[in-house]
């Protein structure tokens, strides 16, 4: 894409994503990373080791992708769990009972679950905020705030927080700002260089990219959380398995190419979208008119492939669903296949009602994540199931 895609030293976050950390396995030169699917390693004496003990602590090729991720991402420090849910409770580890986090009113419904209904059991208190406006946040922060948990642009209503902002006011507090990145990848976006603490990665979305497997990252630079992240992740065990890790390194050499054809044929049905009849309203940020259009442009270098929308008739909701063909109705993003959601029952039914709604979560509201397919196919798919709404 663009220059800033290019680190000022060394290669270019095209080629990193392409070679990874360490671009072949030194012993044999296999260019791809082995999958080390063991258990458990062997000794060589007492207290000798290879480095390697037990894959629920660490396995070779889920710390090759840490690695990878970590330099993507632009962080010193990359943890894989089996799902971004896993990497999200084993955070929450850097917290405890007493603490309060201001949480992004709209984010994913999986979030909210566990923060509000679990969580929220063990002492831990959470005020859920529209982030994109920072007076609010600021008048939600209170002595006992520890960090500012954000999803950026955010989910389903697209709406964009400003990191730099939200990084100098939690720091004042000495607060933690985290970034759930899963929405832009860190392609487009890299939250850590605009002063977030850490970033958050459901790697089953557009790092794995093939709607093939589960995966959660964790990725920051500041030595004195590494330790409790470590622990956090090795005695909760929800450890990605190799194979998984595998599928996700294979996932990232193409993230490139995905990520710019998402964001091209975003903007193509989002445009399409817009003009429609039977569509009230398209969020997306990459609209010159979306009220943080600047915004995202001055933190992001795309503004990616996920679309909202309200439909006009709540009827339409049921024929779209059952009509599409190409573009599939399942739960999930950031595949090469479009997929459509109705974020009310789906990814934001654990939501109550009255906060749905605030969110901006109505009925009429689906989700779109742009596919790589051809756009006019993806167009055609749309127009034909609007024409059996007539
Ligand atoms: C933005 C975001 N964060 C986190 C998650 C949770 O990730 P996973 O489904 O891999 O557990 C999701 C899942 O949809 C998500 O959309």
């Amino acid at each position: 894409m663009k220059e800033e895609t290019h680190c000022k030293e060394g290669p270019a976050l095209e080629t990193l994503l392409v070679h990874g950390a360490t671009p072949f396995e030194p012993v044999t030169g296999s260019i791809t990373t082995p999958i080390y699917q063991s258990s458990t390693f062997r000794h060589p004496g007492l207290y000798e080791s290879t480095g390697y003990d037990y894959s629920r602590t660490i396995n070779p090729t889920r710390s090759e992708l840490e690695r990878t991720v970590a330099l993507i991402e632009g962080g010193k420090y990359g943890l894989a769990f089996a799902s971004g849910m896993g990497a999200i409770s084993s955070l929450i580890k850097l917290f405890k009972s007493g603490d309060h986090l201001v949480v992004s009113e709209d984010l994913y419904g999986g979030t909210y679950r566990l923060f509000n209904e679990y969580y929220g059991r063990y002492g831990f208190s959470f005020s859920w905020v529209d982030t994109s406006d920072i007076r609010l946040v600021e008048a939600s922060l209170r002595p006992e705030t520890r960090a500012l948990f954000i999803e950026t642009p955010s989910n389903p209503m697209m709406k964009v927080s400003d990191i730099r902002r939200c990084a100098e006011l939690i720091h004042r507090r000495g607060g933690l700002l985290i970034v759930d990145n899963t929405f832009l990848s860190p392609y487009l976006q890299n939250p850590l260089k605009l002063g977030a603490d850490l970033v958050i990665h459901s790697g089953t979305k557009y790092l794995a990219g093939h709607n093939d497997t589960l995966a959660g990252f964790i990725v920051h630079s500041d030595e004195s959380l590494a330790e409790t992240l470590r622990l956090a992740q090795r005695s909760e065990g929800a450890t990605l398995a190799p194979f998984d890790a595998w599928l996700v390194l294979r996932g990232i050499k193409t993230l490139a190419l995905r990520m710019a054809r998402h964001e091209e044929n975003a903007r193509r049905v989002a445009r399409w979208l817009r003009e429609h009849p039977r569509v009230e309203k398209v969020f997306y940020p990459g609209f010159e008119d979306h009220p943080q259009y600047a915004l995202s442009c001055s933190q992001a270098r795309g503004h990616g492939g996920m679309i909202s929308f309200y439909l006009k008739h709540k009827e339409d909701v049921a024929v779209l669903l059952r009509k599409v063909s190409l573009i599939l109705f399942a739960e999930s993003l950031g595949g090469v296949e479009s997929l459509i959601t109705y974020p009310l029952v789906q990814t934001h039914g654990a939501i109550p009602e009255a906060m749905r709604l605030s969110a901006g979560v109505n009925d009429r509201l689906m989700r779109l994540s742009v596919g790589i397919e051809a756009a006019e196919d993806i167009i055609a798919d749309l127009d034909a199931v609007f024409h059996d709404c007539i």
